[in-house]
């Protein structure tokens, strides 16, 4: 039944207008098992109308998460292999490391509502209901522990790609795991890793992306959320996750297979870390200064007001 579902949705997609004998042709089911999954889509609240001797006609998307066009998403997507999908959940990062040895392969847990969701450094990340996009993302990479230093610059350029193409907004990447709009946090994300014998076999990687400012987040005054730096009203978060799951895909191919040094100038770029005075706490210590380069190992160099030069791994940045 599902597959009929993001089959029609597919086709309904690619087509102007497509008759139910054309769908039921393609998909090899009936006319009456069109016409049923239509309502289905109907009830799921996508706008479908249909024209005599014209057929259906997708008008718009839905601007709600969808389960049935995530599913097409990952049918499509040669890097992922099961969806778990969840209206709510604890926290889709939690449920990750829960499910992990129950499926082979990349692994997507999306939710459109988490209870506890939890950002780095043990903080809160708050997920309300119909605002925000969370997810996880397991990886089976198999891949040396040091070769790990450098995944998060990829996703990083993942994310804040997908946001500049579909929502035209100028988001930027602030070293290591941010995204920002208009000096604003739109997008953190967290990367655990599972590793034996300095070997990494899996990535949890959780992405929440603020989709709508709740009281919550506003509340923080240090957030935003993609349909409020839009003029428009309208943005489409299936739409939106369909071409990040591509660009994960693509950037995750040449994380596995080509060094930073092939996308640093695109990712500088997108960084919104270079030319200002920062405040930066590691493990060890804060100081202030700015930011000179990006390594290519991807380390951050920076020169402290005290005229020293520091290279940072990973550390907390105020800008
Ligand atoms: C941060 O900026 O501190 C990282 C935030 C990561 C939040 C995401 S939302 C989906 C996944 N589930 C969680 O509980 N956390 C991550």
């Amino acid at each position: 039944m599902l597959k009929t579902k993001t089959g029609i949705l597919s086709l309904l997609t690619e087509s102007d207008f497509i008759s139910g004998a054309e769908l039921a042709k393609q998909l090899g089911v009936s006319r009456t098992a069109i016409w049923k999954n239509i309502q289905k889509l109907k009830e799921d609240g996508y706008n479908i109308i249909a024209v005599t001797n014209k057929g259906y006609k997708l008008l718009e998307t839905s601007d709600r998460l969808n389960e049935t066009l995530l599913r097409a998403e990952i049918e499509k997507s040669e890097l992922f292999e099961t969806l778990i999908y969840k209206k709510t959940i604890d926290s889709t990062q939690n449920h990750a490391f829960r499910i992990l040895d129950q499926h082979d392969g990349n692994i997507v847990i999306v939710s459109g509502h988490q209870s506890q969701g939890r950002g780095r450094f043990k903080r809160e990340w708050l997920s309300p209901e119909a605002a925000g996009l969370y997810m996880s993302l397991v990886f089976r990479p198999n891949i040396s522990n040091h070769n790990m230093i450098v995944f998060n610059l990829f996703m990083s350029l993942a994310i804040s790609e997908t946001i500049r193409e579909t929502a035209g907004l100028n988001s930027g990447i602030k070293w290591p795991n941010d995204i920002f709009i208009n000096d604003k946090k739109v997008c953190g994300f967290l990367t655990e890793v599972i590793s034996t014998d300095n070997i990494v076999d899996t990535i949890v990687c959780g992405v929440g992306i603020n989709i709508k400012q709740s009281e919550e987040t506003q509340k923080l005054g240090t957030a935003t959320a993609i349909r409020d730096e839009l003029s428009e009203d309208h943005f489409d978060v299936n739409h939106f996750i369909g071409i990040l799951f591509k660009k994960i895909e693509f950037y995750y191919g040449k994380f596995l297979s080509e060094p930073f040094s092939t996308i640093k100038e695109h990712w500088l770029e997108h960084a919104v870390i270079f030319n200002r005075e920062l405040k930066i706490t590691t493990v060890n210590e804060t100081f202030k200064g700015k930011a000179l380069d990006i390594t290519d190992e991807g380390y951050l160099v920076i020169l402290t007001d005290d005229h020293n030069i520091h290279k940072v791994i990973s550390a907390d940045i105020e800008i």
